[in-house]
């Protein structure tokens, strides 16, 4: 058996398409885009890669979106102070500052940082009054990846309400309001991590398997149940030659792209795992492009309220 590819590129796609509609309308209504600021400190290359697509997709369907850009040198006091500005500023509804900070910064950095986003700017859904939100199923702004999860799953007409869900990873940005969200919708949740024993034994109870702990290929065969609907969040680069001939067979295209380029990006889901399951996010192309349409369609939420619509 073959799974079914979940693919979460062509429904970035089309969503895209309706958010581009809806962000001409705003504009003409109000005179100005809907505006979001990226805040990104330091000059991590993998922060830069992710910083890069939400710029040019928000650009492409017609958002303001702006690079603010702090150097790797910059305080916590230099960030607080920048979040400050935008939380000001009429031109931007949405805030994202991209993590990880610098470790320099100090340990609660994140936090302390995240704490600061004004809550009706805060299109990553991280902020306490967001999360409490959230928990208490009335959240207008929530965690981008999650969300985009959920729009898949029921796009791809996968039932979620009375299955047993599992999630592996606890991550305040997408384990945890994964949990939440898959909960609202009437499932049976577990929560694996690092901690867990038996984790295959534990995830091959699930009909929907969520990954996302960042371990290339930890989720081989074992830990699927035929049929199950598998959803990959992983986005793991990998560098060495012993990983990736792991994950590959000889002659799989992927193998000859790390042997020409030196690396290979791959989820958390072994590729193996497609004999077994039901349905399958491919990474890239799965998660990732739905992702970014969510933080979108975040900022043109944020947009509305902030200047007094409705929002759906
Ligand atoms: N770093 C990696 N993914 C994300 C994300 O979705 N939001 C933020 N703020 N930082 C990230």
């Amino acid at each position: 058996m073959s799974a079914r590819v979940l693919d979460g590129q062509a429904l970035a796609r089309a969503m895209q398409e309706e958010i581009r509609d809806e962000v001409a309308a705003f504009t003409a209504q109000h005179g100005r885009p809907p505006g979001l600021g990226i805040v990104l400190v330091g000059d991590n290359p993998a922060s830069e890669i992710y910083v890069r697509n939400k710029l040019k997709t928000g650009g492409e369907i017609g958002f303001r979106a702006d690079l603010e850009r702090l150097p790797a040198s910059a305080t916590l006091a230099d960030t607080l102070a920048l979040v400050e500005r935008l939380n000001r500023s009429d031109a931007h509804d949405g805030i994202l500052v991209q993590s990880p900070l610098p470790k320099a910064m100090g340990a609660d950095a994140e936090q302390r940082v995240f704490d600061s986003i004004a809550p009706e700017k805060d299109v990553d859904g991280l902020t306490p009054v967001n999360v409490g939100l959230l928990v208490q199923k009335r959240a207008a702004l929530v965690s981008c990846t999650p969300s985009g999860i959920i729009e898949l799953l029921d796009r791809e007409r996968i039932q979620i309400a009375g299955r047993h869900a599992v999630v592996i990873g606890r991550s305040d940005i997408v384990g945890k309001p994964m949990a939440i969200l898959l909960l609202h919708r009437d499932a049976t949740v577990t929560v694996c991590h690092s901690r867990t024993p038996n984790l295959a034994d534990v995830c091959r109870g699930a009909d929907v398997l969520v990954a996302a702990v960042g371990r290339p290929g930890l989720v081989t065969k074992e830990f699927v149940k035929p049929g199950a609907a598998v959803v990959d969040v992983g986005m793991n680069k990998v560098t060495d030659a012993k990983v990736a001939e792991s994950l590959f067979t000889d002659g799989h295209p992927r193998l000859a792209l790390f042997r020409s380029k030196g690396s290979v990006l791959v989820g958390d889901v072994h590729p193996e795992v497609a004999d077994v399951a039901g349905a399958l996010t491919p990474v890239p192309g799965g998660v990732g492009p739905l992702t970014i349409t969510m933080l979108m369609r975040n900022t043109l939420r944020a947009a509305r309220a902030r200047a007094g619509q409705t929002v759906s």
